[in-house]
């Protein structure tokens, strides 16, 4: 890890820097306050004094403690107090403004912090530290604040201590703002940079096979009204207010609407078609005339020609009346462009289906229902699907999307989230039992990102997809816990007050956690299980799917805050999948960053429990990743591999152009050298709909008719498409020697095991071409064919696409690589 090298550079800069001051104290006050305006949202700064009257910011006013409660994360009132016993360092602080919630955790240095605990403040007792040291009632002027508090004595190290780590936080961040619209002046005067290559083949080590992949989250409309072909939106009356969607119209009748007269439309619950599924439609025709309409996502695509699968469920609730009902779909100006007809008379619910053949094709289209007769109408589950889906899957995916995740050629695809998969509470966990089966049984639920989950994309059809794309499943249940950041969602059905209404809630409860455990491990025999002797196995036959599909990885958790309430869950399942499944890899977590208490803590517990591997989160900027391709050169190989679960450059705007794809590339050429201890590597997040993202940037951004591939997804595309089984060291000679110019230049060459193909993959991330000559000595008596492809453009570029052609390749071959580029030259080699 970087941390040592970095902060002892840090240290050095500081020692040279720091003022000698003769007859340093001993020890000197500190006055821990949270960061003015904003609460302590931030955190915890501090000030010091020798006498208490002059006081000093430290380290600038850096915040050195944040809290991690729920989705506030306010510190109030903090204190230190020190443990006389042992020396650490313990922070109390209020989770509320009323003191009623406390926050608390210790350090050995104010800087490293262990995890945090919640509690009640009348529970203060059992968190309190017994052979304490505690701090004086003070108060302080902070610049035109007068801040109530405690200041405690520290010995004058631990504030130099800080002092030291400010600089090297300063370092770490300058590192970080590097942007390449200052590479005009930072790369004033350099001309054409030339680099010799020489390619060991004799010294290659064998990488993971599986290392690009793809994670999936419902999120930006990733599924419903994504990915999932499904075309009626709020098909099964479903959608909330507890779905806590800002639209006001956000309800059970959204995007149904009534037109024309004798018609009313109502929600009722008393007869469900299926208790998962409550709610339903009730039509009151007094006369024939009126329209049930859907507008779908925005809108419906349709193309003429092709075919669309209509259904829906209905009876007559009052035993009475019934006969036909038309079915449209009409373009914005009300023309019919598909038209068919179906039954509504039945006493009780059964499904009705047509086809509907669309006339023209329609960007924007609604659908309509059209009762021909008098009478009362109970409808559910009104479905609208292209026949042309993804491999043409019944309840299937939606084609030309489905295609471009496949066309990256993924080894994994990891669903169902991110922050979806541990949910917003306790109650807004993802169980996958709740998404197989029927359509009506299955159990919608809020979406985390505060729309609404049909579930008809279910672990069944996550399955499916990765099998007919040719990936390894990763499927991510909760560790029993919900995301640190739950608050929106509401308390869970065994809150009790704040502690256990915010953030993981307390986790499930013990004695819910067996049940927990067993739908874990239900989850592996669903996916592996014999069809025939075990009842998991069973459910998958019945979908249609004997088979096995074979599933090898399961991650376990999701970012999560690595407190006590986490390790006792997380360990629980662990050991039970452990114990039944010992085959199965289980991925742990470490946070959502590469460095902090999470991130150590996640690993430590990695370390108790020799888990097999962790996923690792590292949302960064351009600058970090191009100053941090050693990140994993120092990681100890005999500990859990690596996966690199979420990952993405941001830049200022949340941009996809070619700095960030660029940035990427150099980053995963230095994971390619790391293919060892990196197993897997997956860009988050993947999909997002025009005008529907809660987060960017992602790697694919979709509408309802067009598909937009952004740099960022040809950089995933062309390390899918040219991975390898093998990591084939080489030597780069540049002939500059600045570590600015260096590092913006990536090299790595890996062998395909099967084809026995050689790629050399090339970043230039500098503003000017590298001239460059490539030795492989390893084709010397082989006749070699070459292909290579260029994405090249400037940084703010976000149009561009990747160029293919033909190469001489020889024993020795010249390349230049443009300004700005990413190449990758695929060798064939035939004996001559
Ligand atoms: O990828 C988007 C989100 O980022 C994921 O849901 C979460 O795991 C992370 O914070």
């Amino acid at each position: 890890m970087n941390f040592s090298k970095l902060f002892l550079s840090a240290t050095l800069a500081q020692c040279l820097s720091l003022p000698i001051r003769a007859a340093l104290p001993d020890s000197v006050y500190v006055f821990p306050y949270p960061t003015t305006n904003d609460k302590g949202r931030r955190g915890m700064q501090l000030v010091w004094s020798t006498d208490r009257e002059q006081w000093h910011d430290v380290a600038g006013g850096m915040v050195f403690l944040k809290c991690d409660f729920g989705p506030w994360k306010h510190v109030y009132r903090p204190q230190l107090v020190q443990d006389r016993t042992d020396g650490r360092w313990h922070c109390f602080w209020d989770l509320t403004p009323d003191g009623s919630a406390m926050g608390s955790s210790s350090s050995t240095d104010l800087i490293r912090w262990k995890p945090q605990e919640f509690f009640m403040a009348d529970e203060k007792s059992r968190h309190e530290v017994k052979n304490a040291r505690m701090p004086v009632a003070d108060t302080v002027q902070v610049g035109d604040k007068t801040i109530a508090g405690f200041a405690l004595k520290v010995p004058y190290g631990i504030v130099e201590g800080l002092e030291r780590h400010g600089v090297y936080r300063s370092a770490l961040n300058a590192q970080r703002g590097e942007r390449a619209e200052h590479d005009a002046a930072r790369f004033a005067g350099l001309q054409t940079v030339s680099a010799r290559i020489t390619v060991d083949e004799g010294r290659a080590k064998p990488i993971s096979e599986d290392l690009i992949g793809v994670f999936f989250e419902d999120l930006n409309y990733a599924a419903d009204g994504g990915l999932y072909a499904e075309l009626v939106q709020n098909r099964d009356f479903e959608y909330s207010e507890t779905d806590g969607n800002k639209d006001k119209s956000w309800n059970n009748r959204y995007a149904w609407s009534v037109e024309g007269k004798g018609m009313t439309f109502d929600v009722s619950t008393e007869q469900p078609v299926h208790p998962n599924n409550p709610h339903y439609a009730v039509l009151d025709v007094a006369q024939p005339g009126g329209s049930f309409t859907n507008t779908g996502f925005d809108g419906i695509a349709v193309k003429e020609g092709e075919k669309y699968d209509f259904s829906l469920f209905t009876c007559t609730p009052d035993g009475k009346g019934g006969g036909k009902s038309v079915v449209r779909l009409v373009d914005p100006q009300g023309k019919t462009v598909a038209e068919t007809t179906v039954k509504l008379s039945s006493k009780t619910w059964k499904k009705r289906e047509a086809v509907l053949k669309a006339t023209a094709t329609v960007a924007q289209a609604r659908l309509v229902i059209i009762p021909q007769s008098a009478g009362r109408y109970a409808l559910d589950m009104i479905s609208l699907f292209p026949q042309k889906t993804f491999k043409g899957r019944k309840n299937g995916l939606r084609a030309d999307l489905a295609q471009a995740i496949a066309d990256i050629r993924p080894r994994f695809v990891r669903f169902p989230g991110g922050c979806l998969a541990h949910g917003d509470g306790v109650d807004n966990i993802y169980h996958w039992k709740e998404t197989i089966g029927p359509l009506e049984a299955r159990k919608p639920a809020a979406n985390i990102w505060r729309y609404h989950q049909t579930r008809g994309l279910g672990y069944f059809e996550y399955f499916q997809f990765c099998e007919d794309i040719g990936a390894e499943p990763l499927p991510v249940v909760a560790a029993g816990v919900p995301c640190q950041n739950s608050g929106i969602g509401g308390p869970s059905h065994h809150s009790k007050d704040i502690v256990t209404s915010l953030g993981q809630q307390g986790g499930i409860p013990m004695e819910e956690m067996g049940q927990y455990v067993q739908d874990v491990l239900d989850l592996i025999e669903y996916a592996n299980g014999d069809a025939k002797t075990t009842r998991w196995g069973r459910e998958r036959a019945k979908a249609g799917h004997p088979e096995p599909f074979n599933l090898k990885y399961i991650g376990l958790g999701n970012e999560d805050l690595i407190s006590r309430v986490f390790t006792e869950r997380f360990t629980m399942i662990y050991e039970a999948v452990r114990a039944k499944y010992p085959d199965i890899v289980v991925i742990g977590t470490t946070g959502p960053s590469c460095e902090g208490t999470d991130y150590e803590e996640g690993w430590a517990l990695a370390d108790r429990l020799k888990l097999p591997m962790v996923d690792e989160h590292n949302y960064n900027t351009p600058g970090w990743y191009i100053n941090h391709q050693d990140y994993y050169d120092h990681y100890d190989r005999s500990k859990s591999k690596v996966y690199l679960g979420e990952y993405a450059a941001h830049a200022p705007g949340r941009v996809n152009n070619m700095e960030t794809a660029l940035s990427t590339a150099l980053y995963l050429t230095s994971i390619e050298r790391n293919g060892d201890v990196v197993s897997m590597a997956s860009y988050a997040p993947l999909l997002a709909k025009e005008g529907r993202t809660q987060w960017t940037p992602d790697l694919i951004y979709f509408n309802n008719t067009d598909v937009r591939l952004t740099t960022d997804y040809y950089v995933q595309q062309l390390f899918g498409r040219n991975s390898g089984s093998e990591y084939l060291p080489s030597t780069v000679l540049l002939d500059r020697k600045e570590k600015n110019v260096r590092n913006r230049v990536g090299v790595s060459v890996v062998k395909d095991g099967e084809s026995g193909d050689l790629i050399v993959k090339l970043v230039n991330l500098l503003p000017v071409a590298v001239k460059t000559d490539v030795e492989i000595p390893s084709l010397a008596g082989h006749q070699a064919v070459g292909r290579k492809t260029v994405l090249s453009g400037r940084p703010s570029d976000t149009n561009a696409v990747p160029v293919e052609s033909a190469m001489e390749i020889g024993e020795k071959f010249p390349y230049e690589m443009p300004a700005y580029s990413f190449t990758v030259i695929r060798i064939k080699r035939e004996c001559k």
